[in-house]
């Protein structure tokens, strides 16, 4: 069969998954077509990773936009199924665990391409989490599964997940991180904010945190509690922007907000970081390989290896919890080990095996 596979990204996490994958696959003389579905659209949330990221410029971007969870889940499905009957890919590669992901694997699935998914196998078991929902179609959907840690794969495995198509092949992400490790700059937050001495980076945007002015509130008033001991930048993802400013997020003392950071900027910051306060999925995994202590503002997660390895705590909403812990985390020599395989090749060995799969008979 020829190789002529399509990868599909969408949204900010994506970038960094894709980067490696897509390269090794130029390097290997298989370049596949790279599509992007503009679930992402603002330039800080997309373009400036493509250059900072020395990722191929789509050959394809389908300009979808926002919208409901249903909305946007068809408009991506729509332009994605148009795209598929054009250039009729031999495979699709899929990403994480964004609706570009979910669309794109139902849609190849009923078109019988095969679908394979990068970072397969994450679970966190709470279904009212959008991306978990959308993890657990495009796992049943897909083929090929390449899994990140060990965890993964038990997760894949009691799912009754076909074993010869589950391949553990490190993080991708992590790939990313690595390779401009030593171009970080963690004095940034003086050069660029003004910042001088200790300070903690805050993310915030799942809907979990940001959607109910009360939840948010909580989660604000647990920032002003470790405010009050160190400062906070919150580089603002804009899903939140709306509740979190009428919830006085910024006249919180001690806390400065920022417009979301290109991805050297951002890892900048959190390598010079005391403390990492997130509800993202990717910076528990960041944190950990940067060794910076991570309190994930979540009841569960679905990378526990970075808890019972990394230097990441679940520390929910709860004000109180957030300080305490904030506290006694900064009191202590930060601890953690990097996850097997988290060792900068995980791009190398996807590619290898994509390629090996599409030349086997
Ligand atoms: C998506 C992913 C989430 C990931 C996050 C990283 C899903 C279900 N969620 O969440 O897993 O952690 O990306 O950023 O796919 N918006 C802009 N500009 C943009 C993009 C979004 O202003 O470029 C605003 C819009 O108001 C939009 C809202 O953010 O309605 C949410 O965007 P959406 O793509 O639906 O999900 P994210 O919250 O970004």
């Amino acid at each position: 069969m020829t190789f002529h596979h399509m990868h599909i990204v969408g949204a900010r996490p994506n970038f960094m998954k894709a980067g490696p994958v897509v390269r090794a696959l130029h390097e290997f003389d298989k370049p596949p077509l790279l599509v992007h579905t503009g679930q992402h659209y603002d330039a800080a949330m997309s373009e400036i990773f493509f250059e900072q990221l020395g990722l191929p410029q789509p050959n394809l971007n389908l300009g979808v936009g926002s919208g409901s969870h249903a909305e946007q889940t068809a408009r991506l499905m729509v332009a994605l199924e148009e795209v598929m009957l054009q250039h009729e890919p031999s495979r699709v590669v899929v990403y994480g665990d964004i609706n570009s992901t979910l669309a794109a694997s139902i849609v190849a699935s009923k078109l019988h391409i095969p679908v394979a998914h990068v970072e397969a196998g994450l679970r966190s078991f709470d279904r009212t989490m959008p991306e978990e929902i959308n993890r657990v179609v495009t796992d049943v959907l897909s083929d090929l599964h390449f899994v990140t840690c060990p965890e993964g794969v038990d997760n894949l495995r009691s799912e009754g997940i076909h074993e010869d198509g589950i391949h553990f092949v490190g993080n991708p992400m992590i790939d990313t991180l690595l390779g401009v490790r030593d171009a970080l700059d963690p004095t940034i937050a003086e050069r660029m904010f003004g910042l001088i001495g200790t300070y903690g980076v805050v993310t915030l945007h799942r809907p979990s945190n940001v959607d109910d002015p009360a939840v948010a509130a909580r989660v604000v008033e647990g920032l002003a509690r470790v405010a009050k001991v160190m400062p906070l930048l919150i580089p603002l993802h804009p899903r939140g922007r709306r509740v979190l400013t009428e919830v006085g997020l910024f006249e919180t003392p001690g806390v400065t907000v920022v417009d979301p950071l290109g991805y050297m900027d951002f890892m900048s910051l959190v390598s010079g970081a005391a403390l990492v306060l997130t509800d993202s999925g990717g910076i528990q995994e960041e944190t950990t390989v940067l060794g910076i202590p991570c309190l994930t503002m979540r009841e569960n997660t679905e990378r526990p290896i970075t808890i019972t390895m990394g230097t990441n705590q679940l520390v929910g909403n709860d004000p109180d919890r957030i300080a305490a812990v904030a506290e006694k985390v900064l009191s202590e020599p930060p601890h953690g080990r990097i996850p097997p395989l988290w060792d900068g090749r995980a791009g190398d060995r996807i590619a290898r095996i994509l390629v090996d799969v599409a030349s086997s008979p």
